[in-house]
């Protein structure tokens, strides 16, 4: 009997940078070097695609379809066709590319996706070049990947100020081994610090109580400093739990109808005021 031939895997690697061989592409293709099952690496530059911006029309809610006509489709469709995925970033003003929060700003259509792409692998990578400045970028990348249901293995934050020089730092490298191991393996990153029911650093502070700024799970620090576990965040969880927010915003149509004419009245005054001003 002939045995079955296992396809190559597909790996998505969506850079963030728009830096030919810069050190989002050069790191995503060392982390493919360490993927020990065979695969496929495909590349996307998403800061060469054209993403337009969220019309807020609500069309996909009501599963029409997006009045956009740009690239947003092909990477949702890359998305589904993948494996695993690596999200690797250079950091910009204390922040990841905007590329991700202008394909984030159009994340209601990642409903139409997302029991096709819930607990895909995928790595995160924030490439940043000064100690001390990497600023909310991993954030950004932690959200993005959240909001597609993505299995996050890891975030890392690797250091390199010049172009390329990721690929010759010993630590990034043996970093780009970890990941390549750790993406189908059982394996995933403690989270070690930040919120402990995500691992996102970015948390707000209510009196004694954390807030996670992403899974809004929220927590506190004993005097030894260990986070205790409050009350988990209902952001994320199961698709079905998720798309529950899509039903809650196709209710807010029947909502917004029943008091459409009192709005549309009291707005009017406002109608005329100020100029608008186009360059
Ligand atoms: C416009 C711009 C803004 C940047 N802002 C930051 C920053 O806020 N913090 C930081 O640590 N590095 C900053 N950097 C440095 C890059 O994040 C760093 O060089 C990164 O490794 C570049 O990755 P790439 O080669 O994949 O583009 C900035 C670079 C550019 C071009």
């Amino acid at each position: 009997m002939k045995s079955k031939v296992e396809k190559p895997k597909l790996i998505l690697g969506l850079i963030g940078s728009p830096r030919r061989l810069g050190n989002s592409e050069l790191i995503t293709k060392e982390i493919s070097r360490h993927i020990t099952i065979p695969h496929t690496l495909r590349l996307i530059r998403l800061p060469s695609l054209n993403i337009l911006p969220c019309k807020a029309c609500y069309g996909c809610i009501m599963d029409n379809p997006c009045p956009q006509n740009d690239d947003m489709g092909f990477i949702l469709e890359e998305l589904v066709r993948a494996d695993a995925v690596i999200v690797a970033s250079p950091v910009y003003f204390l922040g990841a590319n905007a590329i991700f929060k202008k394909i984030l700003d159009r994340g209601f259509l990642f409903f139409d996706i997302l029991h096709r792409v819930y607990k895909k692998p995928s790595v995160l990578v924030n490439l940043y070049g000064m100690k001390g400045r990497i600023g909310a970028a991993p954030h950004t990348l932690l959200t993005f990947a959240s909001f597609l249901g993505l299995d996050v293995k890891a975030s890392v934050d690797l250091h390199a100020a010049m172009p390329g020089e990721v690929i010759i730092d010993p630590h990034s490298i043996n970093a780009a081994k970890r990941l390549g191991e750790m993406l189908f393996s059982k394996k995933k990153a403690g989270t070690g610090s930040g919120c402990p029911f995500c691992g996102c650093e970015f948390v707000r502070m209510k009196r004694r109580t954390f807030i996670c700024a992403l899974c809004h799970g929220k927590f506190s620090i004993d005097k030894e400093g260990l986070r205790i576990k409050i009350k988990e965040g209902d952001l994320f969880g199961t698709p079905e739990h998720r798309l529950l927010h899509k039903e809650w915003l196709k209710g807010m149509k029947d909502r917004f109808l029943a008091s459409r004419k009192e709005i549309l009245r009291a707005a009017q005054q406002y109608k005329d005021v100020g100029k608008w001003i186009i360059p």
